[in-house]
């Protein structure tokens, strides 16, 4: 049993004075290549983490549901299920009764539970802590309540919690990793058919994710706005979703397109295009190619989709620098701060993190955190 499960048990019993009699723990996750696609019926591709977030729990024999959270002091939070759920002035806990109300909303049968959460994932990087917290909660209700839901079910009532009761308007990719996560695995996914098709990542490469760590925000912030760019590029070409538009037809009509909603759009047919040659180059091990397909994301996400801040442009620049073509590196998740990744030859890794951090403090003045990343499982009972 690791630290954090341990700690969260520990926390369950002085809280409730009894045992949990299950933990969960759903994984954060970090994107190789994809970015924006998912809600575009496209391509992304995911790994999930070995930072998570866990939840003990108990079946209680009433309606009320108890949360205790151990990264905000401590704090409690309790609602009735079967009163209408409300927002809570507690930010953290709208993640739980978001998730729960979905599950309700959706014919679930779940009735009172006991629950300490803690995590580890990064808060407010781009590595999807939230995302991780919904699918957990979702699992947990459906150990305690037997409930027959798939995961992909879970990652999308999760999404649906996200989308309606928090208020943003995000795509499927985090839930669905933290979901169906494979050890050492990254997942193609197919967001229109929910497909994931597992990709090893080879084992002379380490995942390094360098956190920028200048904190980035989701809800309210340009995320919708870019989302409702690409349904107006999307009408424009008369699809369902860009997921739907070659890169052959996006050329032919772009001039007549307004140049930012054409950006836009060319970012996502393009990135939908890089993402599926990613698993090609991956299956050879072709590091050149992995280094162009990376770079050309990245570049994408900066002049087209406007997305990124001078900070992680210096981190990549500076990055594929040490690298050249024997790896990788982007920025990755939603954008405006958070995080870049790396595909780094396992040889390669002190110097290139050494080298990175060392300018990045000089430059920015900010010291950058690194994160040396296993592909791990989905969503699982750790214990129970
Ligand atoms: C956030 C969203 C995802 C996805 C990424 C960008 O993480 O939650 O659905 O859109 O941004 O790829």
């Amino acid at each position: 049993m690791n630290e954090l499960t341990k700690k969260t048990r520990k926390t369950f019993k002085n809280i409730f004075e009894t045992e949990a009699s299950h933990v969960i723990r759903a994984p954060g996750r970090v994107n190789l290549i994809g970015e924006h696609t998912d809600y575009n019926d496209g391509f992304v591709f995911p790994a999930a983490l070995n930072f998570a977030t866990v939840i003990a729990a108990r079946k209680r024999d009433d309606a009320i549901v108890k949360v205790v959270s151990l990264d905000y002091g401590n704090e409690i939070d309790e609602f009735d299920t079967t009163k209408k759920i409300t927002y809570s002035e507690k930010p953290w806990a709208n993640y739980v009764r978001g998730t729960v109300k979905t599950l309700i909303d959706n014919g679930f049968e779940v009735g009172g539970a006991e629950l300490a959460i803690s995590g580890d994932v990064p808060q407010g990087a781009g590595l999807s802590s939230s995302a991780s917290l919904e699918v957990a909660v979702g699992y947990t209700f459906k150990t305690l309540f037997t409930l027959e839901v798939t995961n992909k079910k879970i990652a999308l009532m999760g999404q649906e919690a996200e989308n309606r009761f928090v208020g943003c308007n995000c795509g499927i990719m985090d839930q669905l990793i933290s979901a169906c996560g494979v050890k050492g695995k990254a997942l193609l996914i197919d967001c229109r058919t929910l497909d994931c098709e597992p990709c090893e990542v080879p084992a002379d490469l380490s995942i390094v994710i360098i956190n920028s760590n200048m904190k980035r925000e989701l809800v309210g912030s340009e995320y919708n706005t870019r989302r409702e760019s690409c349904e107006e590029a999307a009408a424009f070409f008369g699809v369902k979703a860009l997921r739907d538009v070659s890169i052959a037809q996006l050329e032919e009509k772009l001039n007549a397109l307004p140049d930012v909603i054409g950006r836009r759009a060319r970012h996502i047919v393009t990135e939908n295009q890089r993402t599926l040659d990613m698993g090609k180059a991956l299956n050879q091990k072709d590091y050149a190619h992995i280094s162009r397909l990376m770079a050309g994301s990245h570049a994408s996400m900066k002049d087209d989709f406007e997305i990124t801040i001078p900070e992680i442009d210096f981190l990549v620049n500076t990055g594929s620098q040490v690298l050249g073509e024997k790896g990788g590196i982007r920025m990755t998740g939603g954008g405006f701060g958070g995080c870049v990744v790396a595909l780094v030859p396992n040889e390669m890794v002190d110097t290139f993190t050494n080298v990175v951090c060392k300018k990045y403090v000089e430059k920015t003045k900010i010291t950058a955190t690194v994160y040396v990343c296993k592909a791990s499982a989905g969503v699982e009972v750790v214990q129970g």
